[in-house]
């Protein structure tokens, strides 16, 4: 029997990975503001981690990394394919995305969808400590809080969404709607990024389960279930030291020489659908064949995470992207002035913050994000004060974000106009708008969240 724990967070990725093969293999903490936020909490409560290793077939053993118990939930391949790719990547998240692509309703995915929730919530309640409380996370567990409360009725249950939660219309389209409400209905705190994803669930378990109550409580077979958007944020205090590091500075310095030091437009994205990063080229593409912009004096940079190779809709986002990147550096190059640089991998915090620090102009225009992290660490890291934000209207960061450049993102000559608007801003308004958006985005950190949530769930 494992050791029971107090405090208990569930996630569908485990907050590190492994490197290396066989025994020689060990595990190392992936980056990300939410493992920041977490430690603390988790250590005072000798609170432990539960989330799958990446892994296909057996999980690896239980782990302690930096003072923080890794509990990996392994998912055979049957589960990867049918769960993770199939029905979080294929069904939920395209149809929480406003349908960019077309959902697939597979009733094969969701019968594993309800086998992997059920096995995760067996996992928190091996490790669950009377009156524990647990946390768990995004669209791949919604099934878990009632699984647990059913058996349970001890546990203090907090469920936070990262991504958005659809319109009622569109959520109605789902088969299996009302088992996720009452899935999600099971927390005694269901959390998420934006007042209309708050207000969409609320009105959606009132309409399509018996539960009755408001915008933020929602009573059902006398539980009360309380909503609220609490707005996900980042550790803006360590991003900001690493951008203040001397050697950050110098790569920046040096990323804009090897660049011809010409005015820099930057995009940083999972690559996803959702991203937009096909429409932003577009836009990119009509300024250089209008002549608005020349490759003598501008450059745009995509930074382009992998992601999700197996699932609907990832192999035709890269497809189309890649084209369009090689259509217009075809067609606009020159020797030494290559029009779009585009890297497909990943980059560590710290070159990603030379990346944030060297740009004149950051692009992050989803098509429909739940909030977009990324706009926030470059602010976090422009403390020169330079630097001009464009964001899309539909991105969760919009609602906090107020004073960046504000654009929707299907509307091309809007972001033909916002992109020429950001490169000629006046030094003096530019500074101004990244200062205040700095004072948001430092006030609002990701320790603020937890605290927020960890309140609102009654710890
Ligand atoms: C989004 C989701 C996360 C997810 C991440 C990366 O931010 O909200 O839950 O972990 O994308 O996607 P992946 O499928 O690789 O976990």
């Amino acid at each position: 029997m494992p050791r029971r724990s107090k405090f208990i967070i569930a996630a569908n990725r485990l907050p590190a990975h492994r490197v290396g093969d066989g025994r020689a293999s060990r595990w190392v903490r992936s980056p990300g503001g939410l493992v920041s936020a977490m430690a603390p909490v988790l250590a005072k409560h000798t609170g432990c981690w539960i989330g799958w290793d990446g892994a296909v077939g057996r999980a690896s053993h239980a782990n302690v990394l930096d003072g923080l118990t890794l509990a990996p939930v392994g998912l055979t391949r049957g589960q990867v394919d049918a769960f993770y790719s199939g029905f979080c990547n294929g069904t939920l998240w395209p149809l929480y995305h406003d349908a960019i692509v077309t959902p697939q309703f597979h009733r094969a995915w969701w019968e594993y969808y309800r086998d992997v929730n059920a096995r995760f919530a067996a996992a928190i309640l091996r490790r669950a400590a009377r009156r524990a409380m647990v946390w768990i996370h995004d669209y791949h567990l919604q099934l878990v809080p009632a699984l647990l409360r059913q058996t349970r009725p001890d546990l203090r249950i907090g469920f936070f969404l990262h991504i958005p939660f659809p319109p009622e219309e569109l959520f109605a389209w789902l088969p299996w709607r009302a088992a996720i409400l009452r899935g999600l209905l099971g927390a005694d705190l269901v959390a998420f990024q934006t007042e209309a994803s708050s207000q969409n669930f609320s009105r959606a378990a009132r309409r399509w389960t018996n539960g009755e109550g408001t915008d933020r409580e929602v009573k059902i077979d006398s539980h009360t279930a309380h909503v609220r958007p609490i707005p996900i944020s980042i550790d803006a205090a360590t991003m900001e030291s690493l951008a203040r590091e001397p050697e950050v500075i110098e790569m920046a310095r040096l990323i804009r020489e090897q660049l011809g030091n010409r005015r820099m437009i930057l995009g940083v994205d999972r690559m996803d659908y959702t991203k937009g990063i096909h429409d932003r080229l577009m836009a990119f593409e009509e300024l250089l064949s209008e002549r608005r912009l020349s490759v003598d004096d501008t450059v745009y940079v995509q930074i382009a995470v992998p992601s999700r190779e197996e699932s609907l809709g990832y192999r035709e986002v890269r497809r189309e992207v890649e084209e369009r990147v090689g259509r217009i550096n075809g067609q606009f190059s020159e020797p030494g002035s290559v029009a779009v640089h585009y890297f497909r991998r990943s980059l560590s915090h710290r070159e990603l913050a030379a990346y944030y620090l060297a740009a004149d102009v950051m692009l992050v225009t989803p098509l429909r994000d739940g909030m977009n992290l990324v706009a926030k660490e470059y602010v976090a890291c422009r403390h020169d004060l330079g630097g001009v934000l464009v964001l899309s209207e539909f991105a969760g960061a919009a609602w906090e974000l107020r004073r960046a450049l504000l654009v929707n993102p299907r509307d091309i000559e809007a972001m033909k106009a916002v992109i020429i608007q950001a490169l000629r801003m006046p030094t003096r308004e530019r500074r101004m708008r990244m200062s205040i958006l700095r004072v948001q985005v430092k006030r609002h950190d990701v320790f603020e969240w937890a605290d927020v949530f960890l309140e609102e769930l009654g710890a």
